[in-house]
C-alpha cells in the first residue's frame, strides 16, 4: 500500500503540489489523470525518490520511505521517451539492472529470457541494437528492463503516448494483462481518459496539484464530483438555464433549478415526439445537423435555444432522423450532473 500524505513540492517559487494526499491499496492498477502542467510526474517522481518533497511523507506499507534512496524502495519505472541505453543491444538495456546488482551470470540470462517472452518480444529481437527496433517495440524493452527487476511498484509516465494509435490499443491491454498476472502495484500516469478509463481500478483527477476526485472509472464519469472533472472526462453538453428550469419543473426530480449543469453526449435519448418516454425528462428540439460517424451518428439538435449534441451509438433498431426533423431528447434525471455556480452572474 502507498501513501501519499499531506506531500508539499515547490520548484523555487512556484509550488507543483500544495497539499497532496492519495492512497493507493495493494495490486491496483491506479491512473493519475488531469491536463499537462497538473503535477502527475511530480507525484510519480517523489514516490520513486528522484523528487524530495518541502514536506509531507510517502509511505509504503507503513514505512516511512520519504528520505530512502531511490534504488532501495523496490520501484520500477517506464518513461513516455523509453529512456533506453542507445548503444546496447536490446539484452544488455534488459540485464543492466541485474548486472548492477551483480546477479550471478545464469541467473542474469534466465530472467532476461523469461522477462522477454513474457512481453512478446522475440530471442531474434534480443540481440539487436534498440535503435534498430520500433517505437513500440522500444517500449517492451523499456516495460522488459523495469519488470526484471521484480520491483513492488511500477511506475508508468505516459508509456504508450508516443506510439501511433493503433498499437497504444494493442499494448494497453497487453500491459493491462501483465499487471495482473505480475499482481503488481501500478501507478499509471496519462492524460489520455479514454486509456485511464478502459485499464484502471481506480482513477484520482488532479487539477493543478490537486486531487479533484478519487473513484472507479464509473464513478469519475458518472458522478463526477466536480465541474473540473465533469468537463475534463468524456463530451458534454452544458445545459442553459431555459432548459434546465424546464427538467426542474418535473414533479419530485432531482434536478435543481439555478445551477450549473451538464449532461454527456451519449446519454441522450433521441426519439419522436409524443412518444413514451418511462423513466425519462424530455425536451423538445429540432434537428440541425447529422454527422455519420459509423459506429455512433452525432446529432445537432437545437433545444429551447440550446445547441445540443446528441451521440447516438449505432443500434440496429435505432431510429434515424435528417435535418430539420421535430424530435424529442429524453435524459434520466440522474444524468443530469449538477455543480454549484463557482462564479456569480453578472446581470447588466
Ligand atoms: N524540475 C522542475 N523545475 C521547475 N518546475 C517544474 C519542474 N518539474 C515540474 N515543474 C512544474 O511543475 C508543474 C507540474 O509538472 P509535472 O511535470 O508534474 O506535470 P504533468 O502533470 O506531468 O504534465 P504533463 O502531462 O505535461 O507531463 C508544471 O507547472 C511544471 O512546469
Ligand atoms: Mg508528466
Amino acid at each position: 500500500m502507498i501513501t501519499f500524505e499531506n506531500l508539499v513540492v515547490r520548484f523555487g517559487e512556484f509550488t507543483a503540489l500544495p497539499d497532496f494526499s492519495l492512497q493507493i491499496e495493494e495490486g491496483e492498477f491506479f491512473t493519475l489523470l488531469g491536463p499537462s502542467g497538473c503535477g502527475k510526474s511530480t507525484a510519480l517522481r517523489t514516490l520513486a525518490g528522484f523528487t524530495e518533497p518541502a514536506s509531507g511523507r510517502v509511505l509504503v506499507d507503513g514505512k516511512d520511505v520519504t528520505s530512502l534512496p531511490s534504488d532501495q524502495r523496490g520501484i520500477g519505472m517506464v518513461f513516455q521517451n523509453y529512456a533506453l541505453f542507445p548503444s546496447m543491444s536490446v539484452r544488455e538495456n534488459i540485464a543492466f539492472g541485474l548486472k548492477v546488482a551483480r546477479r550471478p551470470k545464469a541467473e542474469i540470462d534466465e530472467r532476461v529470457r523469461a522477462i522477454a517472452s513474457e512481453v512478446a518480444l522475440t530471442p531474434a529481437q534480443l540481440d539487436k541494437g534498440v535503435a534498430e527496433l520500433s517505437g513500440g517495440q522500444q517500449q517492451r524493452v523499456a516495460i522488459a528492463r523495469a519488470l526484471v527487476m521484480r520491483p513492488r511498484i511500477l511506475l508508468l509516465d505516459e508509456p504508450l503516448s508516443n506510439l501511433d494509435a493503433q498499437l497504444r490499443g494493442q499494448l494497453r491491454i497487453q500491459l493491462k494483462e501483465l499487471q495482473q498476472q505480475f499482481g503488481i502495484t501500478s501507478i499509471y500516469v496519462t492524460h489520455d481518459q479514454d486509456e485511464a478509463m478502459s485499464m484502471s481500478d481506480r482513477i484520482a483527477v488532479l487539477n493543478q496539484g490537486r486531487v479533484e476526485q478519487v473513484g472507479t472509472p464509473q464513478e469519475i464519469y458518472e458522478r463526477s464530483a466536480t465541474e473540473f472533472v465533469c468537463t475534463f472526462i468524456g463530451s458534454v453538453n452544458r445545459l442553459r438555464d431555459e432548459s434546465v428550469q424546464t427538467l426542474a419543473s418535473y414533479p419530485g426530480t432531482p434536478v435543481q433549478a439555478g445551477r450549473s449543469s451538464y449532461a454527456r453526449v451519449e446519454r441522450f435519448v433521441l426519439q419522436d415526439r409524443g412518444q413514451p418516454s418511462e423513466g425519462l425528462h424530455v425536451l423538445d428540439g429540432v434537428v440541425e445537423r447529422v454527422d455519420y460517424h459509423g459506429y455512433f451518428t452525432q446529432y445537432a439538435v437545437r433545444v429551447q435555444g440550446d445547441p445540443l449534441t446528441v451521440r447516438v451509438p449505432y443500434h440496429p433498431s435505432a431510429a434515424t432522423f435528417v435535418v430539420g426533423d421535430e424530435v424529442a431528447v429524453g435524459i434520466a434525471p440522474r444524468d443530469v450532473l449538477q455543480y454549484e455556480r463557482t462564479q456569480s452572474v453578472v446581470t447588466a
